[in-house]
Parts: structure tokens; C-alpha cells; sequence
């Protein structure tokens, strides 16, 4: 169940037998390779060099190894781009993204795609049928470095396209826009510019269109792979490695063009690009934040259809976060057990061996430069052994589902109205809230079938399509529904009869007004909860059939309750929102914890993992019979016992 990411390319041949055969002792199965070789695959146009990676593929594969072979897509090299300058992606004030470090492309150059194509075809016909190759990497981390929007010519022209294929007619563009606002008319689709370079801000309406066209151009490019890899290697799987805390895609759309998701997690560095209150991150800066991880493995089995894995796990300080700490003992471990716990097939380490030169060589690896081998990598070897004497379960559904969506990502962040209103923060938020009961929770998008889940948690959803609509009304448990929710319609309006839009059936009430907060600006809450909302705060005007749980000091609804149906009316601080969500999961009939700041709780059939990200020991209240660890918990520890 363990992996690593290795280099050949950065090391002499000599060391690759020692280095596979080291990989096979320390319990390492798959071993990833190739994703930035393309320099060294291709060195000249259409000169190949396999010779090198033969051996390397035969030296790991001999050694017992499962290669995941990468496409090489997201380092073109310097001739490919000496020859086709319009491959560099351009930025919002029209100058061209340099040579010189990665992803340096746009997925509307036509020369790129017909490249892509070459080099994918060239990879995937060498290596598709080896009996060493499991699977398939498409490229790496789409959309890392901010580039899945681009503003060049040939963004423009398939912008175009996509507009022409949309509205058919410029009419309907501008009806759907309000282009009649500031005279932003009209007459054909090829006069639309794109939404950047303005004098100030452009059309929100328009800016929602070009990312989901952008997002498209994500997919659009990672089926083609896919489709090219799937020829030539039939029987293996096909994914790609996503990325955290990150909502320039659509995630679920490429997600349903692979055969399982996998993600890239650096606890440490999420936290400290987070945007926390001092006391905690001070208190997870060498740790990670216990939701961090977590929350991704949640969303990235959601993702991969129940099936993901880790395909690059930090193994001790990054390069590139403002501050980059060592992981505090033990934490390398617990990282690797908690995604076990979430569900993951495999814990792949970033990487083998810290590499000593270029961007990289600050960032810690499973060995020194000097070989030997680092504390994170005593760690993997510590899990690998515990893992021989382990069998794991499959998981089950959760009792609990929160509904995530990209489009919610770009409404908020394309009109924040508030600087600091963060839709992916506000869902770790509620997140947090509902593990702190001990609580299991799966991750979904807006549409998907929510019957059977006890509680159902909608953060923020600006835009409710009418699928999404469908399954809030057919859930059978407690629905908890945040700021701004049917807030806009799918052209960015909004809605004739106001938010909450299509939600009107479930929460008869209507959102009167909006403000966002300050920081230092509250508004109280109290009654049936009670604290305060900071950031963003709503004025509902309630209907027939709601009750207000808790009230705004001008009497307005803060929680309002219709049914089973619940609006919280802000974005709450910790005490209201903990407050809320164990209201809400209380009524839905769950069993709630009140787990320490510090502490998780994770199911995996009969196995129940808990984690210690905290400073203090956790007792465990009913461990059962233990498996793994104690019934005391230190600070880094994992538990795991069976019920
Ligand atoms: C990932 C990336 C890797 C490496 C790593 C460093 O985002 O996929 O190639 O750069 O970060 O933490």
C-alpha cells in the first residue's frame, strides 16, 4: 500500500539497483516515474531516447516494483517552445509566462495539443504493455502555478468557440450577460474580449463563462490522454494527482475521465498557506491542521469514485510555503495512517531522495542527498511494518455528506463582496465543526444522490442547478444550508424571487439583504445557538412553516428551521458554528463526540483510527480491542482499535 516518486534521471545509473532494491526493503510497492523527463525522452524534435528509461523501468521492474509511468506534459522542453512561442501560457495583463520552470502552456495552443498528442502517443506506445507498468499518470498537477487561465490569442479564439457553441446566438450572450449594463453589447461572439485588461472590473457574468470554458479546456486536454493511454495499454489504469486546497477546474468532471483519483498532500504546507487565527496555526505549524489532510482525502474518494490514493505525501519540510517547519516525530506516520484510515489505496512519498540541486533541493525526500536515510523515511519504513501485520477493511459510506462545488468556488472568488470570504476555508470550517463530533464524512458534488445520509451540509452553493434542487429535496436526513446558497442564478444574477432561489420549495424565506464584515466587525447571535457572525452576515426575511433557532440582535433569523431544512444565515464564528452543527447532527439522530481541537476520529469497516494532532495526550473513551497504539493517545499519535 506504500509508493514513492523517483527520479533516474537525476541520479547516476549505477545507484538505481541499489535504490530499487532499498524501495522493495523498506516495503515500498509502486514507485512513480517520468513526469518532468521529457527533456530527456525527446532531447530534439522527434529524436527519442529510450535507452535510459528502458533500463530504468527494467531495473525497477526487475526489482519487484510497479511502475506508474507518467506523461512528461507538464515540462515541455526549451526547443518545443523555441519553436512555438504561442505554447506559453499568457497572464491576466497579456504578457507571456516565461521558460525556465513548468506547467509553462496553455491548453488552447493548437501546437501544444498536437504535441501533447505526439509525446503521450510516443510514451504510451513504448511502455503501454510492459508487465512493470501498472498504470498511468496523465501529466502533473493540472493548474499548479495559477495556469489554468490563460489570456493569449488563441485563449481568446476557443473562447470564442465555446461562447458560439453555448448561446448560438451574440442575443442571447448579451440577454445572459446584462451586457446592456455599461454598453457592454454585442454584435457577434468575435467581438467579446477577453475578461481581463479592463479599465475595472469586467463582467462577473463573463468571467464565470471563461472559467468554466477554462475548466473545460482541463478536461478536454486530460481526456485526449487518457484516450491515447487507454489504447495502447489496455488493463491499466489511467488517473492524475491532484492538488489541495485548489478550485481553478472542475475536479468532478476530470475526475469522471480517470479510473481513480489521486492527490498531493503537504499537511504542513496548507496550513501555513491557510489563512487561520494565530493561536492555531500556531499550535499545527509543525503538525498540520487535523482537518487538512483529512478534508482532501474526503473530497478525493468522492472524486475518485471511492477509489483514490496519495500519490505524493509530504515526508518532512517543503521548499515552498511562506515558512517551511520540520514535521514534528511521528506526524510522517500518522499522515500515512490517516489516509489508510480515509480510504486510500496507496501512500505514495514525495519523493525517494532529496534532490541537493535547482528548485527543489530544500525539499525534504524519504532519503538525505547524501543517501541515507532521513527521519520521515524511518517513518514510512515504521508504517510499512506495522501495515504486514494489519489487514484493512473496506470502508463504508458516512453518516454525514457535504456538498462541494467549483462553480461555488468561482462565484465567491469572482464577487467576493467581502476580501476575506473563502469558500474552500468556509467549507473546511463546517468540515472541522461536524469531525469535532466524530463524525465521518464523505465529500460530493451538487446533484449527487443525497438519500440515506443522516445530515446533509451545504456550506455555500450560489448556484442550486435544478439536479441539485432534485436531490436536496429527495434527502431523507437534516439539510443545513450556508450563506449566499441559490444566491445566483447559472448566468450570474439574481434570482427573480431572490435567494434562496430554487430553494424556496425547502426554506421558504427570502435573504433581504447581505453584508459582508470587517475583521473586528460581529454581529451576535443567540438562542438556541449562540456567538457571533464575523465576515458575512444576511437578513432574512423568514415564511410560513420556519422557525428561527436563533436571532440577530435585530430580531432577524440567524438559524432558521423549516423542517428538516435548517439556514444559517452568515458565516458563523467557532462557537456559533459548533454550536449549530451540533444541533443540527443532534436532531439527525448521530451520536456526538466532543473531540479536543487536536483530535480525529476516522472509521474504516470495524476499525476505528484515531489521531493526536494536539499537544496533549486523548484518552479513548471505548477503544475496544486495540490494534495499534494505546488507549492513551500522546501528541502525534495514532490509535486504532477494532469496535
Ligand atoms: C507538488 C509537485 C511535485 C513537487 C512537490 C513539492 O506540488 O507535484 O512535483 O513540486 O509539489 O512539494
Amino acid at each position: 500500500m506504500l509508493g514513492v516518486c523517483y527520479y533516474p534521471e537525476h541520479w547516476p545509473e549505477a545507484w538505481w539497483a541499489d535504490d530499487a532494491r532499498q524501495m522493495r526493503e523498506l516495503g515500498i510497492t509502486y514507485v512513480r516515474i517520468a513526469e518532468f523527463a521529457w527533456s530527456r525522452i525527446e532531447p530534439a524534435p522527434g529524436r527519442f531516447e529510450w535507452g535510459w528509461l528502458d533500463r530504468a523501468v527494467a531495473t525497477l521492474g526487475d526489482a519487484g516494483l510497479r511502475i506508474v509511468m507518467c506523461t512528461p506534459t507538464a515540462t515541455p522542453p526549451k526547443w518545443l517552445i523555441d519553436a512555438h512561442p504561442g505554447i506559453l501560457p499568457t497572464d491576466a495583463q497579456g504578457r507571456p509566462r516565461g521558460f525556465g520552470s513548468r506547467r509553462h502552456t496553455t491548453f488552447s495552443s493548437g501546437a501544444w495539443l498536437e504535441a501533447s498528442r505526439a509525446v503521450t502517443e510516443a510514451v504510451a506506445a513504448r511502455y503501454g504493455a510492459h508487465p512493470a507498468v501498472a498504470g498511468w499518470q496523465i501529466d502533473n498537477e493540472f493548474g499548479c502555478h495559477d495556469t489554468v487561465l490563460s489570456y493569449g490569442p488563441e485563449d481568446l479564439r476557443a473562447f470564442h468557440e465555446w461562447l458560439r457553441r453555448r448561446y448560438q446566438d451574440p442575443e442571447r450572450l448579451n440577454e445572459a450577460w446584462g451586457n446592456v449594463f455599461w454598453s457592454m453589447e454585442v454584435a457577434s461572439f468575435d467581438e467579446v474580449s477577453l475578461p481581463a485588461g479592463a479599465v475595472t472590473e469586467t463582467n462577473p457574468a463573463a468571467r464565470l463563462d471563461f472559467w468554466r470554458f477554462a475548466s473545460d479546456q482541463v478536461v478536454a486536454y486530460a481526456a485526449m490522454q487518457a484516450a491515447i493511454l487507454r489504447a495502447h495499454s489496455p488493463g491499466r489504469f489511467v488517473t492524475h494527482n491532484f492538488m489541495g486546497r485548489f478550485i481553478g477546474f472542475d475536479h468532478w468532471k476530470l475526475g469522471a475521465e480517470l479510473d481513480f483519483a489521486t492527490w498531493d498532500s503537504y499537511p504542513l504546507g496548507f496550513t501555513e498557506q491557510r489563512e487561520l487565527p494565530d493561536d492555531v496555526r500556531a499550535m499545527f505549524a509543525e503538525t498540520g491542521h487535523p482537518d487538512m489532510a483529512a478534508f482532501h482525502h474526503d473530497l478525493y474518494r468522492g472524486v475518485g469514485r471511492g477509489r483514490w490514493w496519495v500519490m505524493e505525501q509530504q515526508p518532512g519540510p517543503v521548499n515552498w510555503a511562506p515558512w517551511n517547519p520540520v514535521p514534528k516525530p511521528g506526524m510522517v506516520r500518522l499522515w500515512t495512517w490517516e489516509a489508510l484510515a480515509h480510504g486510500a489505496e496507496v501512500v505514495s512519498y514525495f519523493r525517494w531522495r532529496q534532490a541537493p540541486f535547482a528548485q527543489e533541493q530544500m525539499h525534504a525526500g524519504l532519503h538525505r542527498p547524501d543517501r541515507v536515510r532521513s527521519p520521515g523515511g524511518e517513518e514510512a519504513a515504521q508504517v510499512a511494518a506495522e501495515l504486514a501485520a494489519l489487514a484493512l477493511p473496506d470502508g463504508a459510506r458516512a453518516p454525514v455528506v457535504l456538498v462541494f462545488d467549483y462553480e461555488a468556488a468561482w462565484v465567491t472568488s469572482i464577487q467576493p463582496q467581502g476580501q476575506d470570504f473563502n469558500y474552500v476555508e468556509l467549507c473546511l470550517r463546517w468540515y472541522e465543526a461536524a469531525r469535532r463530533c466524530g463524525l465521518d464524512i464523505d465529500i460530493v458534488p451538487p446533484g449527487a444522490p443525497l438519500a440515506g445520509y443522516a445530515a446533509v451540509l451545504a456550506p455555500c452553493l450560489p448556484i442550486v442547478t435544478e439536479a441539485a434542487r432534485a436531490a436536496f429535496e429527495a434527502a431523507d436526513g437534516m439539510l443545513l444550508f450556508g450563506p449566499r446558497t441559490g444566491s445566483k442564478t447559472a448566468t450570474f444574477s439574481i434570482p427573480p424571487e431572490l435567494p434562496p432561489g430554487p430553494l424556496r420549495a425547502l426554506l421558504p424565506m427570502r435573504v433581504i439583504q447581505v453584508a459582508s464584515l470587517r475583521p473586528g466587525l460581529r454581529h451576535a447571535v443567540a438562542g438556541h445557538v449562540a456567538g457571533t457572525m464575523e465576515r458575512w452576515r444576511e437578513w432574512v426575511e423568514p415564511g410560513e412553516g420556519t422557525e428561527a433557532l436563533a436571532r440577530f440582535a435585530d430580531n432577524t433569523p440567524a438559524l432558521l428551521r423549516a423542517g428538516r431544512a435548517h439556514y444559517l444565515a452568515g458565516w458563523p464564528d467557532a462557537a456559533l458554528l459548533n454550536a449549530t452543527m451540533r444541533r443540527v447532527l443532534g436532531i439527525a439522530g448521530l451520536t456526538l463526540l466532543d473531540l479536543p481541537p487536536g483530535v480525529r476520529l476516522r472509521r474504516r469497516g470495524d476499525l476505528t483510527f484515531a489521531f493526536n494532532y494536539g499537544p496533549e495526550p486523548w484518552t479513548a473513551p471505548d477503544a475496544g480491542s486495540l490494534i495499534l497504539g494505546d488507549c492513551i493517545v500522546p501528541p502525534q499519535g495514532t490509535a486504532v482499535w477494532k469496535a
